[in-house]
């Protein structure tokens, strides 16, 4: 069962989950970070800010959850360029030690195995930071994601098209495919933490904490976890 922990805002959400990272590097200065993107994650990358003030993060590596495919790696909405923004530059992480989904390799077919063995060859992520879409997805796994699935070429529902619109200029820019860990991959993690904000938020929330284990709904994977905090405002947490 996930601990569920209701926040008055982002920002005690960000301290409260920031706190047990920068804990977590203090005392694993190479620890294995698994990054999120879209907008739920950033009050956690703010907060860490202040928290890794003096600590020494030369060695702290991290693996993104997804990428887009089908728009350039310097594009400012790929995820590569988001967590170079968003995390490597303010955090001053060692850039060569922070892999995004390699969706720009010309051998797009091994790209998810070449990442899944990166996964490996680093012992496996020790805190997996996840937002939830609207529809239920973890990473960028849509519903009809196997709770088994591995890190692949999945194609973006129209949900969740027009959801991430407003990164772009146009819900036709939205790039139609990505490469995302697959939810096999993201349950090896050794701790999920899950937040999540806003009415919007609600229905997925319930349904993934509290309702039943089905690829419908691809967030209920964590109730596998033996591992996991939700993290949530009262707005998010109102269905549970
Ligand atoms: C995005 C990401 C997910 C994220 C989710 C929610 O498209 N691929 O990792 O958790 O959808 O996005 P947001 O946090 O902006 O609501």
């Amino acid at each position: 069962m996930a601990e569920v922990v209701i926040v008055p805002d982002r920002a005690a959400a960000g301290a409260l989950v920031a706190d047990a990272i920068a804990e977590l590097i203090r005392t694993r200065p190479d620890a294995v970070l698994g990054l999120a993107t879209g907008s739920t994650p950033l009050p956690v990358y703010e907060a860490l800010r202040d928290r890794l003030a003096g600590v020494d993060v030369s060695r702290v590596r991290g693996f993104a959850l997804d990428e887009y495919v089908g728009i350039d790696a310097d594009h400012p909405e790929s995820y590569a360029s988001v967590i170079t923004r968003e995390v490597v530059e303010p955090l001053g992480l060692d850039p060569s030690l922070i892999q995004t989904p390699p969706a720009h390799d010309e051998d797009l077919a091994g790209a998810g195995d070449r990442y899944e063995a990166a996964i490996r060859a680093a012992g496996g992520i020790d805190v997996q930071i996840l937002g939830i879409g609207t529809d239920g997805h973890i990473g960028f796994n849509e519903p009809g994601s196997s709770f088994a699935s591995r890190t692949r070429v999945k194609t973006l529902t129209a949900q969740t098209r027009a959801d991430n619109a407003r990164f772009f200029d146009s819900v036709d820019e939205v790039p139609r495919h990505c490469l995302t860990q697959g939810l096999g991959t993201i349950l090896e993690a050794g701790h999920l933490v899950l937040l999540a904000f806003g009415e919007g938020k609600a229905e997925a929330v319930a349904e993934a904490v509290e309702g039943p284990l089905t690829a419908s709904i691809p967030g209920s994977a964590i109730q596998l976890h033996p591992h996991v905090t939700v993290v949530v405002d009262e707005a998010a947490a109102s269905r549970l």
